[in-house]
């Protein structure tokens, strides 16, 4: 079995994206889970972009020291002093440098020729070499490019000493058919091609990413460029956690593996996540919130028969604590027993069906049915064990301190409590720990605008987690403060 290196460019072609910039602090902090979860290469930046940049891969440098520290640079002689200058503490550095391939950058963009571009692109390899031994090449635009032309400047680059050539659809134009074969003619028909790696990085904006990624490991690449949860420019770059998984799922087939320890792809994801300010689609493969959940009877039935029935991969394998079976009005009995069984309640089938009834009655009227709902349906006084948000404010402003005060009430008493807080939210969740005491850690908290007007209702959903175990909570209001407040106190029932 052949080896994949995974070229992890989130910090680079990842932080890229509008408002997912990161600091120094936080940036050596994925550095540091990044080289958790196996990457082999990492890519701390473009140096000569900005002093922070700079600063980054220099700090990333002294902090890490399994994977390959990675900076970018155009194939410029400051460029290529600047990063050398900034890979200075890595243990392993390597140099990325390169130039447009495709005759729409050489012409619109780079306004040259061919024959300069092979020049330029021998020069930049060659100066690079200078500072370190590893040099990654990259042929921008390659998808786009002239085979012959790409193979070219392939061998170019190879024989000036690059000991990776990255083969980037910068665009995501090819389809998986395109690209693999694009793959397969360099290897064909570049004759030094034995003496690097060549390497594909592909952009999204097809939704063929990672079928192209895979396309070209199979016709001979032997490194990949990824991002966590696929962020990048655009409509992102090629997913690791897809890559990884796909090449564990088949193995066999691919015989390929990576150095991924996938538990951590999951705690990984949401770090990113947080620090980024970047939510994953729900429906995202692998780390999306619905990735192992199961709303239809059939599906649910059969998931509880045999996980294998409806799932590939364990979640716990990627470290997404459990499978989720939702109520709804498409689930069955099975998974109505299986969540009354979790609360305790042991039903025959007859009351079972009694309560089905019932249940699809009120599933028919609601989205999802949690266990207060079920608790009602049962007939028994939910409201015993549960809190409810009976008013709250907040007060805040860029001039002073958040504060929040909130009432709660549950089984017909009422709770006050006043919190202040690093913003309204944070006031008004720390106003409910006041009351509800329950030692939760919070994984996620995202506001979505239904139909995006100031005056619009804000959709809140919140994760968290209680000795490894997931509760989710959702509140919808105009005021997205007090939507919080509802989304938390239910989470927080769930977890009772
Ligand atoms: O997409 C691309 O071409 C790139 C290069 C800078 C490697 O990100
Ligand atoms: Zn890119």
């Amino acid at each position: 079995m052949d080896k994949v290196y995974i070229f992890d460019t989130t910090l680079r072609d990842g932080e890229q994206v509008p408002g997912c910039q990161l600091n120094t602090v936080e940036k050596i902090e994925v550095a540091i889970a990044l080289e958790n979860l196996g990457v082999d290469v990492l890519e701390a930046g473009f140096p000569i972009s900005s002093p922070g940049d700079f600063n980054s891969v220099v700090e990333i440098s002294k902090n890490v020291s399994n994977p390959t520290i990675c900076a970018l640079t155009r194939a410029v002689d400051k460029d290529i002093e600047c990063a050398a200058e900034a890979l200075k503490f890595a243990k392993k550095g390597r140099i990325h440098t390169g130039i447009g391939s495709s005759d729409i950058h050489i012409i619109n963009k780079l306004r040259t020729t061919r024959e300069n571009i092979l020049e330029k692109a021998a020069w930049a390899a060659k100066y690079a070499r200078n500072f370190v031994d590893d040099v990654e090449f990259f042929c921008e635009d390659a998808g786009r490019a002239d085979l012959a032309f790409l193979a070219k400047m392939v061998e170019t680059v190879i024989a000036n000493g690059a000991t990776v050539v990255n083969i980037p659809d910068t665009t995501g134009y090819c389809t998986p058919d395109q690209y693999g074969a694009k793959i397969a003619y360099l290897m064909n028909n570049v004759p030094n091609i034995d003496k690097a790696i060549i390497s594909v990085h592909c952009h999204n904006d097809l939704g063929l990413a990672t079928a192209n990624s895979i396309a070209g490991l199979s016709n001979g690449a032997r490194q990949v460029e990824v991002t966590m949860n696929g962020i990048g420019e655009r409509a992102g770059n090629t997913s690791l956690e897809e890559v990884a998984m796909i090449i564990k799922s088949h193995k066999e087939s691919l015989n390929l593996y990576t150095d991924i320890n996938v538990k951590n792809i999951y705690p990984t994801s949401r770090l990113i996540t947080r620090l980024m300010r970047m939510p994953v689609q729900p429906n995202k493969a692998i780390v999306g919130r619905n990735a192992f959940a199961h709303s239809s009877g059939i599906h649910q039935d059969g998931v509880l028969k045999n996980r294998e029935n409806y799932e590939i991969i364990d979640p716990k394998d990627v470290g997404v604590p459990e499978s989720l079976i939702l109520l709804t009005a498409r689930s069955g009995r099975a998974a109505l027993k299986h969540r009354l069984d979790l609360l305790g309640y042991h039903l025959d089938s007859e009351k079972l069906d009694n309560v089905y009834q019932e249940f699809l009655k009120v599933a028919d009227a609601k989205k999802e049915i949690n266990d207060q709902d079920l608790l009602e349906i049962m007939g028994i006084n939910a409201d015993s064990r549960m809190f409810h948000v009976v008013s709250h404010t907040v007060s805040c402003g860029n001039q002073h301190q958040s504060v929040a005060k909130i009432e709660l009430s549950r089984d017909g008493k009422t709770y006050q409590s006043e919190s202040e807080g690093n913003g309204p939210v944070d006031a008004t969740l720390k106003a409910v720990d006041k009351i509800m005491g329950i030692p939760v850690k919070l994984e996620e908290y995202l506001v979505q605008a239904v139909t995006g007007g100031s005056n619009d209702v804000g959709k809140v959903h919140i994760q968290i987690s209680k000795d490894g175990v997931f509760y989710y909570g959702f509140g919808a209001d105009t005021d997205v403060i007090y939507a919080s407040a509802m989304a938390y106190v239910d989470a927080l029932n769930k977890s009772i």
